[in-house]
């Protein structure tokens, strides 16, 4: 394993190290005896990606929506830079897992929707969003409607609106979900090179161990729901050999093999 030497994260522009958020003690009833998440805690480090891995219904959209401030916690609490969240906030982006783009409306007023909802002049938020539309490769159809799209570019325009919006954390629910293995990996590509250039903080679910360990510097892996957090682990695979080797390489291959060990004592029990 490597000591994280070689991880984005130790080349990410960082002025401190507290984490950028804090997940602690998470609690969601949704009534009717439904407990989605029975005390959830771990840390968002500042300037890394960290995923969130768990079984179908264990509470990681809920999770991402308490830290997106659109959903609220039973009890337990999210700090964002040491501060509560109670509201959606400038700082938080996110793009959801069925994208939420407005069907009405062209590919970029959909990538500008969060600078509007802002109040930022349409003249600025449409140059912002052009930018962003060109680096999710879609500049040709930006005057095209989501109908027109593919799953896979209507995800590539979420992910250009919560770029756009230029907030310090991205939550990210499934965001290569509906896409073909190709495709996604090309995203992952982009998503990395995007997040050294932007120095973002990412919190991304997948259901995909694969992808979990290629891009995360850290990963959080939820029990079957009521979930707990069963085990936080810091793959930060070594980068430097490029997407092939790394994919070959035995450490890349024993963090899947350690984290799907991880989730199958739970699915099978
Ligand atoms: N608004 C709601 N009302 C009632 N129950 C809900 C609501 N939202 C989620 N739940 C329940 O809470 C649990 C967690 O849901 P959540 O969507 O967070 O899971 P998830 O881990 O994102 O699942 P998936 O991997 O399938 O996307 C599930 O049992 C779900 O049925
Ligand atoms: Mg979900």
């Amino acid at each position: 394993m490597t000591d994280g030497t070689t991880s984005r994260a130790a080349t990410a522009d960082r002025t401190d190290n507290t984490p950028a958020a804090r997940v602690v003690d998470l609690v969601k009833d949704f009534g009717g005896g439904v407990r989605a998440m029975d005390g959830i805690t771990f840390d968002i480090p500042r300037g890394e990606l960290t995923s969130i891995i768990g079984p179908s219904g264990c509470g990681k959209t809920t999770t991402l929506k308490i830290i997106a401030g659109l959903a609220e916690a039973t009890s337990g609490r999210v700090e964002v830079n040491g501060v509560p969240v109670t509201r959606p906030g400038p700082d938080r982006a996110f793009v959801f897992q069925d994208f939420a783009l407005m069907p009405w409306a062209t590919v970029l007023r959909n990538a500008a929707f969060g600078l509007e909802l802002r109040g930022v002049p349409r003249k600025e938020r449409e140059e912002i969003a052009k930018e962003y539309v060109g680096k999710v490769g879609l500049a040709r159809f930006e005057n095209s409607y989501p109908h027109q799209l593919s799953g896979g570019m209507r995800q590539r325009v979420g992910l250009a609106r919560a770029l756009a919006v230029d907030a310090d954390i991205l939550l990210m629910d499934e965001p290569f979900a509906s896409v073909d293995e190709q495709i996604r990996r090309r995203f992952q590509e982009d998503l990395l090179r995007l997040l050294s250039d932007e120095k973002k903080t990412v919190l991304f679910v997948t259901h995909s161990i694969e992808e979990a360990v290629y891009v995360s510097d850290q990963v959080v892996i939820l029990t079957r729901g009521p979930s707990r957090v069963s085990k936080v682990v810091r793959p930060g695979v070594d980068r430097s050999g490029g997407s092939d080797s790394i994919r070959r390489s035995p450490e890349y291959l024993d963090w899947v093999e350690q984290i799907w060990s991880e989730l199958q004592s739970y699915l099978e029990t």
